[in-house]
């Protein structure tokens, strides 16, 4: 008994003085705390602290419950060194954590703020930033030290499936509004993960396909924003990507993570994978070396398999020690680092108010025949659809939000005095509570990645003559058509992209029915991304694009439809006509069946064969291709309309050191006021390479211009950003020569020009992931 007391007591003193001994993590002493560490340490810091059910392998959502229940992970915490754990939760679109916890009657939702596409119409800069601030706020209250966002990749196709939580076809605003994002999120000191780096603009096969393109691409299209993002905000952490690039696995990828991060950009922050844990064919310490700081959700056997490379001299302790410095110094900035005492109670009613006021000005008008819109004494309408009842606020996935309630169309329109016609309402009603319960029953076990948030229910079939009985009791029909779509799995062209058979029939109907009595057909888009519009907009006379607007949805429609907000939302991504009309459409995994895959596990057990993607369509995404080979889309990139009419000036254009200056002067020329966006296009002269038509280099938006108020906007574009890629020399290039400024309030209607002389500019950079196959570029 003795003995035991004595041991006790050794071991009592030899922690005590170990804690004594042991440097507690200050900012100015990392050097220090590295030095104290033992190899085992170190190797705990480069691996995640897990996930809930975790199986070893395979792509994952990120679910914890160790600190905050339901982020998608922490870092490990290593007390004898005062480290603490830090905690990592998704977004973009608001803080994806659980609502309810075990043991108290206390809710933890969040704000459901508008998706990536719907804040990026805003073209708002200052709204976006707003919006960071707030989601950053709700995760410092909620006790998270990084938002696992922004979502910088390309909407290269209409059909991927995460492209609500992405911005934009366009390089240069995906750029800007990741800026903004960051900046907004990191004012509230936590930090932000700019994902997924890089080149995952498709879902089926994320975790294998080799994302075949030329460098030129890679870096004009693919990389510009996330370069954008890290050079001017400052992300403190960015999150590598699932796919290949040129044969490598991006998150093993030296050339992406080092050369180009690194050395190229300069970035300070920390990589961490995206969540899939063990790969059979990537060893763990190859990631450490090839510049993954932090690998995710993290697994007992990484952490072995690091310490057994280092004892086996396969990884030297120098790139160790250099990922560990990173992870340090990322520590010391967060929250918990700080010991920062989170209410739990962030003020969700102000973030409702920042969220309606987003959405309102995301929404884009495609379509509004003889100033249908907005309707004045409005009394009753029809509303038709199962989405203006059921109205969905986000998409599935890792970007879902558990936000506490979502404002259906109906709900809206009340709280602006319009009522619904009794007897549809009745019906889509109870139907929408039968196919929730029906939902349930039929649910696919293979789906249980799309889990998160809200599936769409599907139509119901709306007959002529129950048409016929609702018209005459309302002043306007509303049809709302809904689209849903998630983690994992592409969106299919038919019924997703296309509109399904009974909705084609609902729109004939309604439209034959209410037209024939001199009452208009508005359409509602609620969906995350793009869709055809081209076979039917001929029936509607106004069409909203409402996008998933957040949890204030129905509100801020309302507020649309009734002239209480002007709508000046602008596309950030080209509609087509066909998803054929565009050229990755043809190479796109579309129609995999049962073979493709759905959240690291193969659908149905099968493998598709579909392990590459060929970007024959090269730099010439979106408009770049629509523009230069002059084909007819249904709406332009930029596109929106607005309850008002302004009149832009002629810009002028002036150039200072490597700046250059463009403004240009809008005036509100209609009768109500509004706000408008100046988009400057810019066509470079010819060099030793073909360009695209003309490019976005600049925009902004107006304040709200009263009638015949006039505003002018004053545009700054680096020199560099003018720069193509110049392959063969591996450096950006700024052809001297001509330049014209096109301003315009979409890419199809330049409104004026101006012409400036520029000079030769060039920047070295890494020659990095060349292409090494052959295949046929699209050539128009
Ligand atoms: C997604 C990431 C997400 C992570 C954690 C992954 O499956 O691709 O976007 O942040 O899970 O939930």
């Amino acid at each position: 008994m003795k003995k035991l007391i004595s041991g006790i007591t050794a071991l009592f003193l030899a922690m005590t003085m170990n804690a004594q001994q042991a440097p507690q993590l200050r900012a100015d002493n990392i050097d220090e705390v590295i030095k104290a560490m033992t190899l085992e340490e170190k190797a705990q810091l480069l691996v995640g602290d897990g996930n809930d059910g975790f199986a070893g392998s395979g792509a994952m959502l990120g679910h914890q419950a160790k600190l905050v229940a339901g982020a998608a992970g922490q870092t490990v915490a290593i007390p004898r060194l005062g480290i603490p754990a830090t905690v990592l939760t998704d977004g973009p679109g608001g803080v994806h954590i659980n609502p309810t916890r075990k043991g108290t009657s206390q809710t933890f939702y969040a704000t459901g703020f508008p998706v990536g596409t719907c804040l990026a119409s805003t073209w708002n800069i200052d709204l976006m930033e707003n919006v960071g601030k707030a989601i950053g706020n709700e995760a410092l209250e909620y006790g998270c030290d990084v938002v696992l966002g922004p979502g910088l990749n390309i909407h290269r196709s209409p059909l991927c499936g995460r492209n609500f939580e992405y911005f934009s076809e366009d390089p240069f605003l995906t750029g800007a509004m990741g800026v903004a994002y960051t900046k907004g999120i990191q004012s509230q000191g936590v930090g932000v993960s700019a994902k997924h780096y890089a080149v995952n603009s498709q879902e089926n096969e994320r975790t294998r396909v080799d994302e075949r393109l030329s460098q030129r691409a890679l870096r004009e299209i693919y990389l510009r924003g996330f370069e954008k993002t890290v050079r001017e905000s400052d992300p403190w952490t960015l999150m590598s990507s699932y796919n290949k690039i040129n044969g490598e696995y991006a998150q093993n990828s030296h050339g992406l993570l080092t050369d180009i991060l690194r050395n190229d950009w300069g970035f300070k922050g920390i990589v961490m994978t995206d969540w899939i844990g063990l790969r059979a064919d990537l060893p763990t310490y190859e990631q450490v070396i090839n510049g993954n700081d932090l690998l995710t959700p993290g697994y007992p056997e990484q952490t072995k398999a690091i310490v057994q490379a280092v004892k086996e001299g396969k990884l030297d302790i120098k790139d160790v020690d250099r990922n560990v410095r990173n992870m340090l110094e990322y520590i010391v900035k967060t929250p918990a680092f700080r010991k920062y005492q989170f209410s739990n109670k962030p003020d969700l009613k102000a973030h409702a108010a920042i969220t309606r006021q987003s959405s309102t000005e995301g929404m884009v008008l495609l379509k509004n025949d003889n100033n249908t819109l907005p309707i004045k004494n409005l009394k009753t309408v029809a509303l038709f659809g199962v989405n203006s009842y059921d109205f969905s606020g986000g998409g599935l996935g890792s970007g879902a939000v558990n936000m506490p309630y979502v404002v259906d169309m109906v709900t809206g329109l009340n709280n602006v005095g319009v009522k619904t016609t009794k007897l549809l309402t009745d019906i889509y009603e109870k139907y929408v509570e039968y196919a929730k319960v029906k939902l349930k029953a039929d649910k696919n076990p293979w789906m249980w990645f799309l889990d998160q948030g809200k599936p769409k229910l599907e139509e119901i079939e709306i007959t002529r003559r129950c048409v016929e009985h609702e018209a005459p009791e309302a002043d306007a029909a509303i049809i709302t058509i809904g689209r849903q779509a998630g983690e994992g799995i592409d969106r299919m062209i038919e019924g997703e992209f296309n509109l399904t058979d009974d909705e084609k029939a609902m729109i004939e109907r309604v439209s034959d029915v209410f037209r024939s009595q001199n009452k208009p057909v508005i359409v509602i888009l609620n969906s995350g991304s793009v869709m055809e519009t081209a076979s039917w907009r001929d029936r509607a006379d106004a069409i909203l694009v409402a996008w998933q607007p957040g949890e204030e949805g129905g509100n801020s429609v309302a507020d649309v439809l009734t002239g209480k907000e002007n709508p000046s939302g602008h596309l950030t991504s080209t509609w087509p006509i066909s998803a054929w009309d565009v050229p990755s459409t043809k190479g796109y995994p579309q129609g995999l069946g049962d073979g493709y895959e759905v959240a690291g596990v193969l659908y149905n057990g099968q493998m598709s064969g579909y392990n590459f993607t060929n970007h024959e369509e090269d730099i010439y995404v979106g408009y770049r291709y629509f523009d230069t080979f002059n084909k007819t889309v249904a709406y332009p990139f930029g596109y929106g309309l607005s309850y008002t009419t302004f009149a832009f000036g002629k810009p002028s254009v002036k150039s200072n050191g490597n700046k250059i200056t463009v403004s240009v002067s809008i005036k509100n020329t209609g009768k109500v006021a509004g706000k408008q966006v100046a988009q400057v296009y810019v066509t470079a002269p010819k060099g030793a390479y073909e360009k695209p038509a003309k490019e976005l280099k600049a925009f902004a938006k107006t304040r709200l211009l009263n009638p015949g108020e006039t505003q002018t906007l004053t545009m700054t574009i680096a020199k560099r950003d003018l720069a193509s890629f110049d392959e063969a020399n591996s450096q950006w290039k700024v052809d001297a020569g001509n330049y014209i400024f096109k301003v315009g309030d979409n890419v199809e209607n330049i409104l004026g020009t101006a012409t400036l002389k520029v000079s030769e500019y060039t920047e070295k950079v890494s020659n990095v992931l060349p292409l090494n196959v052959q295949f046929n570029k699209v050539k128009q």
